[in-house]
């Protein structure tokens, strides 16, 4: 197996190494990071690990083939498009940029260079999601009308983004992933409590091209701790709850059908509310099951689940919003 290296090892990348250190198959050699707090903890921890302050240790690196990016947003164009021009094999943590035109210009150089470029849509690889996709193409829920996500709870208050951005990139790639309708247009509001210009809350809704639209809240000012999505279609509906341990999905056979042969508007109008089915997911840490995704498509070459188109259109759709947010809640189009 190629050696990989991780760029970033805080918060979120210090899970990213964990996990890819324990995947069997997997030969994470090098981690960076800015502070040497952070490098001479990971050297403890993984006895072996050679480690850096300097990125260019890895970008340089020719016996690097693969590079894990979890930097803030705002340096992982740079150090993206460095790694792919130096031949590596991309893992860039969400958002895939922080601007449209940055996220366009990764994808055309990953295909121009034939380098794989996976961003870390960490829900694309939950179990939960690849079932709710199963049971949305098998036409058990009907068509899709509308849905809704949310993702709100109290804490961690990022001072750079907001949390449509820190947030969102998890909502929209599980609904970008399940329809396969363009997205044309998104609207959003929000407020700003905690710190000036940084939204604490958002309301946002994407219209798609089949008149499905869908709603996303997210915040880290609020007393719940939600982190779940309801489809409605036109013969069941559906409910993934992510804080649930097991029980994260629950299938409603309800729903409203109109009689076209009728007396009274009781007749016209029937309303279904059958069983509940909670079915059993299989198990599995989805973190895993995404470095394990890019692991294969190194060595496979096949596009990853989340490649960079996946990241571009999330990106796009980052983009309307916080354009909306800006313009009062004025729907803003996104280019197909
Ligand atoms: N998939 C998920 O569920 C998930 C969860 C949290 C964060 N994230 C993403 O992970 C990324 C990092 O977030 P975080 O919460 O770990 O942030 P963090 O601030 O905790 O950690 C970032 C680390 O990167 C280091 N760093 C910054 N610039 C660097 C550079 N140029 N070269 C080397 N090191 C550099 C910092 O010193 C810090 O240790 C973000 O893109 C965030 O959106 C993803």
């Amino acid at each position: 197996m190629e050696n990989i290296g991780i760029i970033g090892i805080g918060g979120w990348g210090r899970n990213l190494l964990r996990t890819m250190r324990n995947l069997a198959g997997s030969n994470l050699t090098m981690a960076c990071d800015l502070d040497s707090k952070r490098t001479s903890a990971a050297e403890h921890t993984y006895p072996g690990l050679i480690t850096t302050q300097r990125p260019e240790d890895i970008l340089e690196n020719d016996d690097i083939k693969a590079v894990v990016i979890a930097t803030p947003p705002s340096s992982h164009y740079e150090l993206a498009s460095k790694a792919m021009k130096n031949g590596k094999d991309v893992l860039v943590e969400k958002p895939l940029a922080l601007s449209v035109s940055d996220g366009e210009k990764l994808l055309k150089e990953s295909e121009e260079l034939d380098r794989i470029l996976m961003v870390g849509h960490i829900m694309v690889y939950h179990p939960a999601t690849l079932y709710l996709k199963d049971l949305i193409k098998s036409g058990e829920l009907g068509d899709i009308r509308y849905i809704y996500s949310s993702r709100v709870n109290l804490g961690k208050v990022r001072s750079i983004e907001n949390s449509w951005w820190s947030f969102a990139p998890h909502d929209i790639s599980i609904i970008l992933y399940l329809l396969d309708a363009p997205l044309v247009r998104a609207s959003s509001t929000g407020a700003a409590y905690l710190q000036d210009g940084i939204e604490d809350v958002v309301f946002t809704t994407l219209e798609f091209g089949d008149g499905i639209i869908a709603h996303i809240h997210v915040s880290w000012l609020d007393p719940h701790k939600e982190r779940k999505v309801t489809i409605v279609g036109s013969k069941k509906m559906v409910v993934f709850d992510d804080t649930e341990a097991t029980e994260k999905i629950r299938i409603y056979d309800k729903g409203a059908d109109r009689n076209l042969d009728y007396d009274t508007y009781g007749e016209y109008m029937s309303i279904r509310s059958g069983d509940i089915v909670i079915p059993r997911i299989p198990g599995g840490e989805p973190l895993a099951a995404e470095c394990t995704h890019f692991l294969k498509c190194i060595e496979t070459r096949e596009k990853p689940r989340s490649d960079g188109r996946a990241g571009l259109i999330t990106l796009r759709a980052l983009d309307a919003a916080q354009r909306s947010l800006g313009q009062g809640g004025a729907p803003v189009e996104i280019k197909a």
